[in-house]
């Protein structure tokens, strides 16, 4: 069994990131800028807004943290989505997700030109990503197909089995991997709660993609021998072994999965550390106007 180390490959990619700003900053006088909007006081927002705005300083990103109180109003923040879409020094542009109930926040994701929408919520992303067309991909399916490659995994004709089907993860992960390209090729079959037979279909699986959000659900009695397992959950769960009291749990079973696995994601440490990295490299993208530079 080979680990999947997400935090060593995030740091490695950071590393990449950072020489290439050195190189833009050089021959262009660019400083590629990611504008990140958070309303209100949510505590986990605030610790990934925190995160994304510190990734951005490591590589040499300028950052721009926009605060309202819970109670702005919808307008208000369409304006300021507009104002960061006009102003040509930012690259990229996040709303934090949950918003407050009165705002719609789909209404706010398509409010975001879809040329800087880096965490690639927008419609037309999504519609581009699913006929093949370049587009920003959202950050945790970009972040498995990036460990995919790293770790030159095989997908090209391989039964992959996603477990859970969000618009986030599920579904552009489904996507991708069945996509006609060179990490994509692969027979993928959606799975949910509605599912029938799911333990006889994982068990198929050369490739198994759970996420779902259900501490350690997948065991070692529903996977192949030699499989590659990518666990996407993260719940908290509290524990007297750690000095916090709390410590994070992933889909997967993890110690009897990983016996028959020949590759696994850990959690933490797996995918969760390469999704801040997808969106710096979405941001890069945009700053390089990759991206929609041919329509
Ligand atoms: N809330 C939880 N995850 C995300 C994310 O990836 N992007 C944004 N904008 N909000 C989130």
């Amino acid at each position: 069994m080979e680990l999947i180390d997400g935090k060593k490959i995030s740091s490695q990619i950071k590393e990449e990131i950072a020489q290439e700003v050195e190189k833009i900053k050089e021959n262009e006088g660019k400083i590629p800028h990611l504008a990140a909007i958070i309303v209100g006081h949510d505590g986990a927002s605030e610790t990934y807004v925190g995160h994304k705005e510190k990734a951005c300083l490591q590589v040499g990103f300028n950052s721009t943290v926009v605060r309202f109180e819970n109670d702005i109003a919808e307008d208000t923040l369409l304006r300021k989505v507009d104002e960061l879409n006009k102003n040509t020094d930012i690259d990229g542009i996040i709303v934090q997700l949950p918003l407050p109930k009165h705002i719609s926040e789909q209404k706010i994701i398509e409010s975001i030109d879809p040329r800087k929408d880096v965490d690639g919520f927008h419609p037309i992303n999504i519609g581009r990503m699913v006929i093949g067309l370049p587009s920003y991909v959202s950050a945790t399916p970009a972040g498995i197909v990036e460990l995919i490659k790293r770790y030159n995994i095989e997908t090209s004709g391989k039964d992959v089995v996603v477990i859970g089907r969000s618009n986030i993860v599920g579904k552009p992960i489904s996507i991708l991997l069945s996509q006609k390209s060179e990490y994509g090729n692969a027979t993928v079959t959606l799975t949910h709660s509605r599912t029938k037979n799911l333990k006889e279909i994982v068990s198929r699986a050369d490739i198994v993609i759970v996420a779902m959000g259900q501490a350690e659900f997948l065991t070692a009695d529903m996977v192949k021998e030699g499989a590659v397992i990518i666990d996407v959950g993260i719940t908290r769960v509290k524990s007297d072994k750690t000095k916090s009291g709390w410590k994070l749990l992933g889909d997967v079973k993890f110690d009897e999965v990983s016996k028959k696995a020949s590759y696994i994601t850990p959690v933490p440490g797996g995918v969760g550390p390469m999704t801040i990295v997808s969106l710096l490299q979405n941001t890069l993208k945009s700053a390089k106007g990759e991206i929609y530079a041919k329509i």
